[in-house]
């Protein structure tokens, strides 16, 4: 009965702690490949090898639902995953949609055509991989019109925090912020397109001003996900080990996850 969670390194523990909250019995096996991280400036290809075979091991964990809690691996590979690599009895989800659904005020699955929404200007921050992959401004156009994106690539930030350097992380989240506010002065709204990001929510809060409407993805990716093992209910898999595995130094990754869950973590090797 385990789900399979994703990242290139901690960020997916934003998601993995959400969805520990919502379902505290249910076993999750978590993959950061830290020794590759960060995945933001690497070709597509590369994101398509590495997220497979992190994607193979959480198979032979007991996992047959795996979330890509990486929006790099879901823009760059999830699509070809799906299309051509993905076995018929497995699932692999990404991060994405929950978050244009919330966005653009629809309910999960809703499919109907694309229609007005309330926010017009959006600020999307994110990997240059996933900015160039302009996988989010697709995603939503399929459900809104009418909105203005402007993506910031971030760098810098996910190896600031893979380090556990915050003043250097929250330093480079302010300069990225002031980059966008000046292609995009007054966003409404601002999307966390990256599960490293909400560790830096409060800084980009800060940054942006209380009107902007900061989206990040743990809670709503754990709201989907608890809708989605409700009717695919087969979907949790045969594992019923809680495990965290890194591809890194094991003792590291794990000082800075319990720094960041502020709870003791033991990751053990892949
Ligand atoms: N947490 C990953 C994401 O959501 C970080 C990507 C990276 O390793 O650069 O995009």
């Amino acid at each position: 009965m385990a789900v399979g969670i994703f990242d290139s390194g901690l960020g997916g523990l934003t998601v993995y702690d959400a969805v520990r909250k919502a379902q505290p019995d249910l076993p999750i096996v978590y993959f950061g490949d830290n020794a590759h991280a960060p995945y933001g400036v690497r070709d597509a290809d590369d994101i398509f090898n590495l997220t497979t075979s992190a994607v193979e091991r959480l198979w032979e964990a007991g996992c047959d639902l795996v979330i890509l809690a990486c929006n790099t691996a879901s823009a760059a590979a999830l699509r070809k995953m799906q299309e051509s690599w993905l076995p018929e009895d497995k699932r692999v989800l990404g991060v994405f949609v929950p978050l244009i659904e919330a966005l653009t005020e629809r309910q999960w699955g809703d499919n109907s055509p694309p229609r007005e929404v309330a926010v017009k200007h959006v600020a999307l921050f994110a990997t240059p991989a996933t900015v160039s992959s302009r996988a989010f401004q697709r995603e939503l156009a399929f459900r809104a019109i009418g909105v203005d994106v402007e993506a910031q690539a971030c760098g810098g930030v996910v190896d600031a925090i893979e380090e556990g350097d915050t003043i250097l992380a929250e330093a480079l989240v302010r300069s990225h912020v002031d980059a966008l506010k000046r292609k995009m002065p007054s966003p409404e709204a601002a999307i966390l397109g990256c599960t490293h990001y909400p560790w830096m929510e409060d800084t980009f809060q800060d940054a942006l001003g209380k009107d902007v409407k900061v989206y990040s993805q743990a809670s709503l990716v754990a709201d989907s996900l608890g809708d989605y093992l409700e009717r695919h209910p087969k979907m949790r898999g045969e594992g019923t080990e809680n495990m965290f595995l890194t591809t890194g130094d094991p003792k590291k990754v794990s000082a800075h996850a319990t720094q960041f869950l502020r709870r003791s973590v033991e990751f053990v090797s892949a």
